[in-house]
């Protein structure tokens, strides 16, 4: 499903993802860890093609995406969200993932059909997969905060990904909303047979449903193995368990 090669990003000189190699296979869900600062942000935006690669090659599905811009690689199947919301506030939480289905099909439009028809069952197919059926009319930036970042997954999910990356799902939730956020990521993936690759600083969330984890370490993998194996794991009690998160 993916091939990340010796992949290689800096900021004027200072090396936030340092010759990164990994691979993920259909259906797997795989957790990337590492402490504050590690790279898991800059590594997810160069899988995505938001940011450019220094050095290294990028597969997706066997194609090489490595200088493909973001907007192609979504249309190959790639669907991610984001750390911070990426909602547009003033919108309904209907109006949020219309638009979003509005995009990734907007090939096939009828001009001459008002906007707001288009595509509404499949709009309502996903509120009610992401749990928010009951909050189409809702604006959306009066949710919960926990509620947001639903939204955000159903955004993800409107662009019909085979592959998934979200970014820190359940940052900033209660125990609460992490434990039922988790709980649907899981069942959306196990139902529409995805394939998922996370970062999460909450490690119970980790340990609960990552079948692989990759730890990132000053923009380095330092271990790639099973949850049991990573909390075994000595150099990665050392740098990151260690640190009490
Ligand atoms: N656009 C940028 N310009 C300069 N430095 C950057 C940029 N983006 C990230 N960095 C730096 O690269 C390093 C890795 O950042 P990144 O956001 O990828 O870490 P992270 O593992 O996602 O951290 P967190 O757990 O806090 O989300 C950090 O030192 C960060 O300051
Ligand atoms: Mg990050």
């Amino acid at each position: 499903m993916l091939a990340v090669e010796k992949v290689k990003k800096s900021f004027d000189g200072f090396v936030a993802v340092n010759g990164v190699s990994f691979s993920i296979k259909r259906g797997e869900i795989c957790a990337i860890i590492g402490p504050n600062g590690a790279g898991k942000t800059t590594l997810f935006n160069l899988i995505t093609g938001h940011l450019p690669v220094d050095e290294g090659k990028l597969f997706f599905k066997g194609m090489d995406i490595t200088h493909m811009p973001p907007h192609r690689i979504c249309r190959l199947g790639m669907g991610r969200s984001f750390q911070r919301t990426n909602i547009f506030p003033r919108l309904t939480v209907f109006q949020n993932i219309q638009a979003a289905v509005l995009v990734h099909r907007g090939k096939s439009l009828n001009f001459l059909k008002p906007v707001e028809s288009f595509f509404r069952e499949e709009t309502q197919a996903i509120l009610k997969r992401v749990g928010l059926k009951d909050y189409g009319e809702t604006v959306s930036g009066s949710l919960s905060y926990g509620f947001q970042k639903q939204l955000e997954l159903g955004i993800a999910l409107a662009s019909e990904p085979e592959l998934l990356l979200l970014d820190e799902p359940t940052a900033g939730m209660s125990a609460q909303e992490t434990h039922q956020t988790i709980e649907l990521i899981g069942r959306i993936t196990k139902e529409k047979g995805l394939t998922l690759l996370f970062t999460e600083h909450d490690m119970e969330v980790v340990f609960s449903i990552a079948e692989r984890i990759m730890v990132l370490h000053q923009g380095r993998l330092i271990a790639e193995d099973t949850p049991e194996e990573v909390r075994k794991n000595s150099e990665v009690q050392k740098i990151y368990l260690g640190e009490g998160r």
